[in-house]
């Protein structure tokens, strides 16, 4: 059975080829740029009314995916993750409302599942046998749950600072994880030497354009959880900028749509202040990044030294009048345990760097009281519980 999805083609950011929908080769096969699906969205035949009384996932949006047909989708009902009202952190941020998107409660608890279950049943639906990444974690155990399930062959590329629950997981899938000294840098590298000579099929961000284009759906639903309506910001954690990517989106499709009543919400970048390459070119007026060469941060997920697709997430900053914040590591602690005492909800360290950026700009008088400010927490505290306990009683 179709999905009815309306995708067209995969264009490439860089040299601006569009290449056939059945494309297996990323990144783009002409000049190794960013792929992005493109959708004919004038022919989309569902209504937001539609969409209200689908139930189940973020495949209830499946229209704007990029899977064809329905048996080839691998889902465990990831996406239509809360989005928490929470008064006591909207008081101490002096706004009107602050509300934290909760991807900790996705099947394997980050958002990495989104566009991993968008990948993997790409990859699916393109007789894929075997998919690869490098991550920092998080997306390779997504990526070898996702690969389980689908029945499919996974190698995950990790270095040795990876946390312990990513590593033990990864291997109870049964994916193949390879341990790399050094950071992501080194991870990423070993992952492209070996692919270049297996051919597996890459499932790592920005390679696939299926990813990003996954976690467009947070956009989508955050959006139809304010009744259709948007917040004024929302403060993303950012490491390479997949998800800030996906907001930015979700928000054109939307308006593309016909669907956006509004003007789109600020997108602000937070990073961590060891590690925020992002941040100092937003800061400096800067088109792109320039690579940080001793990237420290505990949030490892946001360790990312040379993210290639910046002038895509300062695009969006700019285009959303949003703004950079880079936080210590110490107050990203200190605000996942607000998080935890004030609003109850368990945020991973990376995330908790999104929250601290949120303070960190009402106390520079960014906020005039009367906003609705969204958080994405991107992953559960439970992946960060060996920092947030000792740092609660520090
Ligand atoms: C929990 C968590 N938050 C945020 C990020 C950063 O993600 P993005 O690539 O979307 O910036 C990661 C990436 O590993 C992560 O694991
Ligand atoms: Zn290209």
């Amino acid at each position: 059975m179709s999905t009815g999805s309306v995708i067209k083609d995969i264009a490439c950011r860089s040299c601006g080829t569009n290449h056939s929908v059945a494309l297996d080769e990323y990144p783009c096969p002409e000049c190794g740029g960013i792929l992005s699906p493109q959708y004919d969205l004038s022919s989309v035949s569902v209504e937001r009314a539609d969409i209200e009384r689908r139930r189940g996932s973020m495949w209830r949006y499946r229209e704007l995916l990029p899977i064809r047909e329905q048996r080839n989708i691998i889902s465990m009902g990831e996406g239509e993750t809360p989005l928490i009202d929470c008064p006591r952190l909207a008081d101490r941020l002096g706004v009107k409302r602050v509300l934290i998107k909760d991807e900790g409660q996705n099947p394997t608890n980050t958002f990495k599942d989104r566009g991993l279950a968008a990948a993997i049943s790409a990859a699916v639906e393109r007789d894929e046998t075997t998919v690869a990444l490098p991550s920092a974690g998080n997306a390779g155990q997504a990526a070898s749950a996702y690969a389980a399930r689908a029945g499919l062959d996974c190698h995950v590329y990790l270095n040795h600072q990876a946390g312990a629950v990513q590593k033990q997981l990864v291997r109870a899938h049964g994916a193949e994880l390879h341990l790399v000294d050094g950071r992501i840098t080194e991870a990423a590298a070993a992952f492209a030497s070996d692919r270049e000579e297996s051919g597996w099929a890459s499932v790592s961000s920005f390679h696939t354009p299926f990813r990003h284009d996954g976690k467009k759906t947070m956009g989508y639903e955050v959006y139809e959880q304010l009744g259709w309506d948007t917040p004024d910001e929302i403060v993303y954690p950012t490491g390479g900028g997949v998800g800030l990517v996906g907001f930015w989106r979700a928000y054109r499709d939307l308006q593309s749509l016909g669907w956006l009543d509004a003007e789109p919400p600020r997108l602000v970048v937070a990073q961590a202040e060891g590690v925020a390459p992002v941040v100092e070119a937003i800061q400096n007026g800067w088109e792109q990044h320039e690579p940080w060469d001793c990237p420290h941060s505990i949030a490892k997920g946001l360790e990312i030294p040379d993210p290639g697709a910046s002038p895509w997430i300062i695009e969006a900053v700019n285009r959303t009048g949003g703004d950079g914040v880079a936080v210590s590591d110490s107050n990203g602690l200190d605000a996942a345990i607000t998080a935890a005492q004030q609003a109850g909800v368990e945020m991973c360290v990376p995330s908790a760097v999104a929250l601290a950026g949120a303070f960190a700009r009402a106390a520079d008088g960014t906020y005039d009281g009367d906003e609705t400010i969204v958080v994405v927490n991107t992953g559960a505290g439970c992946k960060s519980a060996g920092r947030l306990g000792p740092h609660a009683r520090s």
